[in-house]
């Protein structure tokens, strides 16, 4: 199986941290491409009809993406319990929180990168950082209890973010006001797995 990756996405990392959380990392070949929301790698437009990262080339079936199509998929093949059924909402509600803070810090990332600095939108980048802090803010709150609990997908989804974060903001200082996340991702961001897929230009 080939994965369509770039080692900076943290929609990857996230495929790439369950792989190694259910032992399948050596199931699948990384093929890296140079993609972004303005030019689309072959690979990519290949794989995946909206030309995005990651997506999943299997040799029994079609191509899946997006992330959570594939994390689902490995989680599946495994039979590893990372989506429990007595849990199952809150684990979804979880990995979509992760998600929308990424789909948010992502963006940001690409109108700072990609928009003529002439005309980028601050007010824009403010709102969506208010997204974020929004998020963020809810996991300090009220997910405490849920991310000390057993591993699952929305526990690998907040830590790819948190460890997007870092990447790409840290001059936002999420950690600041935010003592249970930040203690939180101090154990969860040296697990093994957290540690082999840290991001890269
Ligand atoms: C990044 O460089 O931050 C990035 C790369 C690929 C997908 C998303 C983000």
């Amino acid at each position: 199986m080939q994965l369509i990756h770039s080692p900076a996405s943290p929609f990857v990392r996230k495929v790439r941290v369950t792989l190694a959380e259910t032992n399948q990392t050596g199931d699948v070949d990384l093929v890296r491409v140079q993609t972004t929301a303005l030019s689309t790698a072959d690979e990519a437009a290949a794989a995946n009809p909206l030309g995005k990262i990651p997506a999943l080339v299997r040799p029994d079936g079609p191509a899946i993406y997006d992330s959570r199509v594939i994390c689902r998929y490995f989680v599946a093949r495994a039979g590893a319990d990372l989506y429990p059924e007595d849990r199952l909402w809150d684990v979804l509600t979880l990995e979509a929180t992760a998600d929308g803070i990424l789909e948010s810090a992502v963006s940001m990332v690409y109108e700072k990168r990609l928009r003529p600095a002439e005309i980028v939108f601050d007010d824009w980048l403010e709102a969506q950082w208010g997204k974020v802090a929004g998020a963020l803010d809810a996991l300090d709150d009220r997910w405490m209890s849920h991310l000390h609990g057993p591993l699952d997908m929305g526990q690998i989804g907040v830590g790819c973010a948190l460890g997007y974060l870092d990447f790409r903001h840290g001059d936002r200082d999420w950690r600041q006001g935010r003592d249970n996340l930040a203690s939180w991702y101090e154990t969860f961001g040296v697990r093994d797995s957290m540690v082999a897929t840290a991001p890269s230009d």
